[in-house]
């Protein structure tokens, strides 16, 4: 068995470009939850199913599960300072944000390029991660114009579609 390093994993795997997603959700007590994800991705579409992966160390994702029901924000280019503000994890992030409720009741991030709202379908452990799949319950795209962000090796870039 060939003993991965987990710098060579995580610089080879860098070059594989992804979007930058927000997940959120809100408690019973009406206290927004968020993370950012690069895992986000489109699974099924019979039925509709979305998936993402947490990491066992995150403390957002316990908050997320307990709600039953997450959406997602796709992130667009000029929303750097967003998710900036996010991972730092900004006290009062969600006084600062513009946002405003999902179909479901989830924070959804004003001017994202796409957004889903989901209830959990399933989530099975991989690793120090949990696969999460969530059944889409309604989506549609924002009313950005400028590209989706992307990262891609450890920085922010901007996908410019050639169509
Ligand atoms: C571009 C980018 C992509 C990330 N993707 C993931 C991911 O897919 N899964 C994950 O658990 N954390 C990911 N992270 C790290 C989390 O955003 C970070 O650990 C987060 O704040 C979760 O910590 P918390 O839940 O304790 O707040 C990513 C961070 C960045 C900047």
């Amino acid at each position: 068995m060939t003993l991965v390093d987990d710098a060579r994993f995580r610089q080879v795997l860098g070059r594989y470009p992804t979007g930058v997603s927000v997940i959120t959700s809100r408690e019973p007590d009406g206290t927004p939850v968020s993370m950012v994800v690069g895992t986000f991705t489109a699974v099924s579409l019979q039925p509709p199913l979305v998936g993402f992966l947490p990491d066992h160390g995150s403390t957002s994702w316990p908050r997320i599960r307990a709600t039953g029901r997450f959406a997602v924000s796709v992130l667009a280019a000029d929303q750097q300072d967003v998710c900036r503000m996010i991972v730092a994890k900004h006290p009062g992030r969600f006084d600062l944000l513009e946002w405003a409720d999902s179909p479901s009741g989830c924070p959804l991030l004003v001017g994202a390029a796409a957004w889903v709202d989901c209830v959990i379908e399933s989530v099975q452990a991989a690793g120090d991660h949990d696969v999460v799949l969530g059944r889409v319950l309604d989506l549609d795209a924002g009313p950005t114009s400028s590209g989706p962000l992307v990262f891609l090796g450890g920085a922010y870039a901007e996908a410019t579609p050639t169509l």
